[in-house]
């Protein structure tokens, strides 16, 4: 059997997994959901859930692809032949956000060019809906592609290709670039931004502890939410990565300086966000409540709102931020590719170039339905799916699978034995009691959420078709697993 691809260095591997795990969401989501949990106090649950759940989670990802040298389905499927579906569910979810991620990523393409002119004037929400995406009325009227957007999509597809063609140890090396550009981005934002009058009242607004919200379990189950989607668990994503590591590697070690870093620049992030909110509150003289935004209404209508107001070189660090956008989500993009892609050549083996073509061709057509005008409302439906369910499920399941089928201990002693330093017996209580039940907790209350009002206020066929979708996946990922590799 010819060899497997290896990271070419340690370093290689930290900084390809920082990259997946710092995305989008550390700039647009981290800061609004501190902001709207109790500020400042949101850092206690949010650390409680890095330490319980994130860290022993990536502990067990990385274990599971060290240890069965091999994609996510291709893991199961040694614990328990049956199981497989699991990895290709986990797989086929990614695989679907990746569709709707590059497209995001295709929008901040699209406003680098927007960003020389100023393209959004004074009315940088008009422009997005209605010059730019020209949204229609519902999710059912697709309304044709908006041609500039398929064009950056395109253009995103072609550079995930490109990067992981040729494996593992080009990965490598794009991410020595793709990984700190976003970090250098990211600081001189913030010295921009703090230095702008009202800064502080933004940052006040971001930080001021609120420590009554402890109370609310929403808030403690926002803070499990925000580490798993941050750290890009349950996607198959850190099993394929860490099946490419050498036998000898301080998983454990890894796994704290990974989880670290990601939940650090989320923090971050927030002073390059709500400086400038304090800013656009300032200038407006509105209170700082009305201009706080998330998800895309931050990242391309009120940053920019707030750019279009800079003393000076507008230009330049609107350019600067659409840039750290595309920086801080390609390499989460291809690292969602990259687990899909190593699950295809794990299982047929087929050579990496055919595997990649596979998996790309029918990414960009599924893509397509992003780039028509009901674009954003699908994304909003889909997004909501795969995250509130599909990630929550696959975590609960992989728990599951490996705390009582496998055994914690079995994995625990596992991980001890190529590490540095052991993880104690708690490692075995986070992963079969208290995170499984969290996310229990988590699926019960937001599906009884979307049965007393249906989510976003959608039409019922169009949460359906969203609903179909799930399923199907389910069945996909069956067939998929019934289906004999060689
Ligand atoms: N971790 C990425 C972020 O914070 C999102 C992501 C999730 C990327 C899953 C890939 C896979 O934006």
């Amino acid at each position: 059997m010819a060899e497997r691809e290896r990271w070419s260095s340690r370093v290689a591997f930290v900084m390809a997994t920082v990259g997946s795990a710092v995305g989008l969401g550390n700039l647009w989501r981290f800061p609004y959901i501190c902001y709207k949990n109790g500020g400042g106090a949101f850092l206690i649950p949010y650390f409680v859930a890095l330490f319980t759940a994130g860290i022993p989670l990536m502990i067990l990802e990385f274990s599971l692809g060290h240890k069965f040298q091999g994609s996510a389905p291709h893991s199961f499927s040694c614990i328990r032949k049956k199981w497989e579906w699991l990895g290709w569910w986990a797989l086929l979810i990614g695989f679907v956000i990746t569709t709707y991620y590059n497209v995001v990523i295709a929008w901040s393409v699209d406003y680098l060019f927007y960003s020389i002119p100023v393209s959004w004037g004074d009315n940088a929400k008009d422009f997005f809906f209605k010059k730019f995406l020209q949204v229609s009325s519902s999710p059912l009227q697709l309304g044709g592609i908006r041609i500039p957007i398929l064009l950056a999509a395109l253009g995103v597809w072609l550079s995930i290709y490109l990067i992981i063609y040729k494996g593992v140890e080009r990965v490598g090396k794009v991410v020595l670039f793709t990984v700190p550009l976003p970090v250098i981005l990211l600081i001189i934002l913030i010295i921009r931004g703090m230095t702008l009058p009202g800064a502080i009242e933004g940052v006040k607004f971001y930080l001021t502890p609120d420590f009554s919200k402890l109370a609310d379990p929403k808030v403690w189950l926002a803070a499990y939410a925000q580490i798993f989607f941050s750290l890009s668990l349950a996607f198959g994503i850190l099993i394929a990565y860490s099946s490419y590591l050498p036998s000898h590697h301080d998983i454990n070690n890894s796994a704290f300086i990974i989880s670290l870093t990601n939940c650090g620049t989320s923090f971050l992030a927030g002073f390059a966000v709500f400086p400038v909110l304090g800013y656009l509150a300032h200038v407006k003289g509105v209170p700082i409540e009305k201009v706080v935004a998330s998800g895309p209404g931050l990242a391309f209508i009120a940053y920019p709102t707030a750019l279009k107001l800079l003393p000076f070189a507008i230009q330049f660090f609107s350019f600067l931020f659409f840039l750290l956008l595309i920086s801080l989500g390609i390499d989460s993009a291809f690292s969602l590719v990259e687990a899909v892609v190593t699950g295809v050549m794990d299982k047929w083996k087929l050579n990496r170039h055919l595997s990649t073509t596979l998996v790309c061709i029918p990414g960009i057509i599924i893509g397509i339905l992003f780039t028509t005008r009901a674009g954003l409302l699908w994304l909003d439906i889909i997004d909501d799916l795969m995250t509130s369910f599909g990630l929550t499920s696959v975590g609960l399941l992989q728990c599951i699978l490996v705390g009582y089928i496998y055994g914690a201990e079995e994995m625990r002693k596992y991980a001890n034995s190529v590490s540095d330093f052991p993880i104690g017996k708690w490692w075995n209580f986070c992963v079969r009691i208290l995170t499984p039940i969290i996310l229990a907790i988590s699926i019960i209350l937001v599906l009884q959420d979307r049965i007393k009002s249906p989510y976003g206020g959608y039409p019922y066929p169009a949460l359906f078709c969203g609903w179909g979708i799930f399923f199907s996946l389910i069945v996909i990922a069956l067939w998929l697993a019934s289906r004999r590799g060689r």
